[in-house]
């Protein structure tokens, strides 16, 4: 970067400044072409009183015409020849046309690449400041996903999402029955007992006459007039257990801890549960196992009269 200054003419009383960069290869150009025009300048202007002179002299010789200027060669040796002594100085340099300007420089390779080339536009410059949020959120995606919960209780968490249109989603109910502050632990004092009835709905109660579902001394169909639709086409019979577990302990409130029902818990529930194990791998079904696990009452697929709180297997 510097500072170039030149007389922008004979005529001219100001300077003229120009600034350049290192990197403004235009402005130095610029620069350069008007130094030579001014040397162009110096070389064709001709002092006004030496063309005068010219033309007096030619005059004298008596070739003053724009002929003797068109010969030069012929003219100096005649007149050489008759007159040696008084030889004359050879004609004053005719006016040259000036010559045309060069053609201006072409732009370096590079400069040319500079200006045709593709400048990036601002939706691009606006879509590539995104850029390092994708990243960070690119790095959040392929890390390891936190440990979700496995066994009944995590799974059945995620097939309540079917059920809470009418349970709600805490199950605090709606058209169908709230599941809270221990009520479905008090319809289904067995665990058996609720796992018939998702089956089955409560709709094969009412049309079988079978009468009311679970504890028969809580006395529960028709509630509101709507009935609980049949789950069992729908869903498979692990995925039915691991709902009614969902429903039991987180939404029902029943502690895993407590001696009413850590047992009960223990063998359908926990997260090693042999039941829930044999239901995924079709070992064991709502039909056959009452007789394959010891201490457990009949669950069926079909709608039957429910086990009083009392009873035992
Ligand atoms: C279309 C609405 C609806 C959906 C969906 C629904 N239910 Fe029900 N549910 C009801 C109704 C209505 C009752 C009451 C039945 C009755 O009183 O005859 C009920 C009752 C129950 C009961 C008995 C509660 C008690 O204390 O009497 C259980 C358990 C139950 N539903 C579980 C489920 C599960 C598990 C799901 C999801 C897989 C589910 N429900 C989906 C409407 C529904």
């Amino acid at each position: 970067m510097g500072w170039s200054m030149s007389w922008s003419g004979s005529n001219s009383l100001f300077p003229t400044f120009a600034l350049y960069s290192g990197d403004d290869v235009e402005t130095r150009e610029l620069v350069r072409v008007h130094h030579v025009a001014r040397r162009k300048d110096s070389m064709t202007e001709i002092p006004e009183h030496l063309l005068k002179r010219s033309k007096e002299r030619r005059a004298a010789l008596g070739g003053g015409s724009d002929a003797g200027e068109a010969s030069p060669a012929t003219s100096p040796a005649t007149v050489g020849a008759s007159t040696p002594a008084t030889a004359p100085k050879p004609p004053a340099p005719a006016r040259v046309p000036p010559a045309p300007p060069p053609p201006p420089k072409p732009d370096p390779a590079y400069v040319v690449a500079a200006k045709i080339r593709k400048k990036v536009p601002f939706w691009a410059m606006a879509t590539l400041s995104l850029l390092p949020i994708w990243g960070f959120m690119y790095v959040q995606g392929v890390k390891p996903q936190a440990k979700v919960v496995h066994g009944p209780i995590g799974d059945g968490k995620q097939v309540y999402s079917s059920c809470a249109s009418c349970h709600n989603a805490d199950g605090s109910g709606g058209v169908g029955r709230p599941f809270v502050n221990g009520a479905v632990l008090k319809t289904f004092p067995h665990i058996e007992d609720q796992l018939n009835l998702v089956y089955t709905g409560s709709k094969a109660y009412k049309d079988t006459n079978i009468g009311p579902y679970g504890d028969p001394a809580v006395g529960h169909l028709g509630y509101n007039g709507a009935f609980m639709p049949a789950q069992g086409t729908g869903l498979s019979q692990a995925q039915i257990l691991a709902v009614v577990c969902h429903e039991r302990y987180d939404l029902g409130g029943a502690d895993p801890a407590s001696p009413k029902y850590s047992a009960e818990y223990t063998k359908w529930c926990a997260a090693d549960s042999a039941i829930y194990a044999g239901l995924k791998d079709g070992s064991l079904n709502f039909d056959n196992l009452a007789t394959k696990v010891k201490g457990t009452l009949e669950i069926g697929i079909k709608p039957r009269k429910g086990t009083p709180a009392g009873a035992t297997s």
